[in-house]
Parts: C-alpha cells; sequence; structure tokens
C-alpha cells in the first residue's frame, strides 16, 4: 500500500523528502540524463520521488519516463505522478489507470471536481491497482487563496467555511493517502493538521525557491516535503538535498512523530 510503502522508506531512510524532478531542460535526451544524473546523485537522502508534467511531455510516459520509474525502482523509491487530476470521472479514470499502468505508485488529484463523477472512479482504480490517491488541499503558490482560501458554503453542513477546510474534511472521509499543503503556509498546515490528525499524511511543497520554510513547515505538521528547484539548481544537488533532510528529520523528531534513538 502506498501510505506505507513511503512511511518505510522514509524510516529507512531517515528522511522525509520528496525529491520534484523538474529540470528546465528542453531536448528529451539532455533532460533523460540530467534527471537520471540528478536522481542517482541525490537518492541517499529521499524517500520518493515525484514527477510533473515539464517531464512526462517531452519524454513521454512509456518512453523516456520508463527509464526514471525503473530507475527509482531499482533504488527502492516509491514514485508519485503529480497529475492533479482534475476533469470528469470517466477521463480521470482513465488518466490515473494510464499513470498506475506506467509505474507511478501514486497520483496527485484535484478535490474541486467532488467525488461523484469526479474523484470517486480515481480512488476505485487506486484500490483495484493497490496505489495511492493525494488531494490537493492548499497550494504553495500565492493565488492559491483565490482558490482554495475561499469562504464557502459547506454543502453537507450549510456553514460558511474557508475551502481547504472542506477540502481536508473530503481528504479524511475519502481516505486519501495523503494532502498536500503548501510550505508557504505553515499557519495553513497547522490548521489543516488540527483537522487530519495524523490520519492523512501532509505533502508540503514549497521549500526554499517559493519562500517556504522546512523546519516551519514540518514543525506545522507536513509529514513529507516536496521540493524540486532547490534541489535541482542547486551547485551540489546532494548536499543540498542532504541539508534540507537533516533540518526536516530533526524537526519530525522534534514533534515526536520519530522515536529518538530508535533504529
Ligand atoms: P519547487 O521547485 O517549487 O517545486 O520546489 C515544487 C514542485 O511541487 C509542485 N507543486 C505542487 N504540487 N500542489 C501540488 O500538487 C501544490 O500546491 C504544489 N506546489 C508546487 C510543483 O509543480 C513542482 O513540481
Amino acid at each position: 500500500m502506498f501510505r506505507h510503502d513511503i512511511e518505510n522508506s522514509a524510516r529507512k531512510k531517515k528522511s522525509n523528502v520528496i525529491l520534484a524532478l523538474d529540470l528546465g531542460v528542453d531536448r528529451p535526451q539532455q533532460l533523460l540524463t540530467r534527471s537520471l544524473r540528478i536522481l542517482n546523485a541525490t537518492h541517499e537522502h529521499l524517500c520518493a520521488l515525484k514527477l510533473n508534467r515539464q517531464a512526462v511531455l517531452p519524454l513521454g510516459l512509456f518512453d523516456g519516463v520508463q527509464k526514471i520509474i525503473q530507475r527509482a525502482k531499482e533504488l527502492k523509491l516509491p514514485t508519485i505522478m503529480d497529475a492533479k487530476i482534475n476533469d470528469i470521472g470517466n477521463t480521470n479514470r482513465a488518466i490515473a489507470e494510464y499513470y498506475y499502468k506506467a509505474g507511478f505508485d501514486a497520483v496527485i488529484a484535484s478535490p474541486f471536481v467532488g467525488w461523484n463523477e469526479g474523484l470517486q472512479p480515481v480512488f476505485e482504480v487506486a484500490q483495484k491497482m493497490n496505489r495511492g490517491v493525494i488531494v490537493l488541499v492548499y497550494m504553495s503558490h500565492k493565488g492559491a487563496v483565490e482558490g482554495y482560501g475561499q469562504i464557502v458554503q459547506d454543502v453537507d453542513t450549510g456553514q460558511l467555511v474557508p475551502q481547504y477546510k472542506v477540502f481536508a474534511e473530503k481528504a479524511l472521509k475519502w481516505k486519501a493517502d495523503g494532502a498536500v499543503v503548501g510550505a508557504t503556509y505553515p499557519e495553513k498546515i497547522r490548521e489543516i493538521h488540527s483537522v487530519l490528525k495524523d490520519k492523512v499524511a501532509i505533502y508540503s511543497p514549497g521549500v526554499g525557491t517559493q519562500g517556504g520554510d522546512a523546519e516551519a513547515a514540518v514543525k506545522g505538521g507536513a509529514d513529507y516535503l516536496i521540493v524540486g528547484r532547490s534541489i535541482v539548481e542547486a551547485e551540489d544537488p546532494a548536499r543540498k538535498v542532504a541539508q534540507i533532510r537533516d533540518v526536516a528529520w530533526q524537526s519530525l523528531k522534534h514533534r515526536g512523530k520519530i522515536k529518538q534513538n530508535k533504529k
């Protein structure tokens, strides 16, 4: 099961850092070579790997991407496809199925489409294929407030609540494997963590380049950090990821998530 696999990976590697392998390289062969080089250089400090469409579109899901997934499997790193699935159910099902068939262990999906004829088919496919679904709850960029931060009337309770709180409740109800909350909003992480209560893990992108702080995010309740440009654009990606890993792992210990001196 995805959530256990990534937990085990984190424990074994003593790392809760997920590498977002987003490179600003146009030529597919160069992109593949550099992606593999960075993965090989950093894997010891990672608990998982995340790809985005800026890798899948130029490399091809059943072409170059296969080489990255295969390498991640050799390194025993779970893989996440940041697909932000966001269409009608029938299309969502097909999208999730393709990513799972390609070898991804989990996909990221948007709860804005709802359950019925929205994300339900994605969760069904995930269960059938024993994979994971992570849902967006509050994104890391500045414009997130315009959607995730709106005050809305909850269709179930009739109450006026922030959109992200409704999404956090849905992540619980749908038994999602994770909830994405931007590291750029540590106060939102704290608030959402108080709803999720460690029943759904928090995945937090936005550390470094987008301005988020690893320690604040993890101490607020983030279980995993998703980090891209700060690592891949660093002069020494392995050193950079090790630095972030040390801070994040210490912060998890501080939260009592890791037992001190436990092997
Ligand atoms: P950087 O370079 O900013 O990359 O460290 C972050 C990676 O994470 C993705 N990202 C998000 N994915 N919800 C997501 O599902 C978010 O709120 C979010 N914010 C950033 C981004 O596309 C990149 O791959």
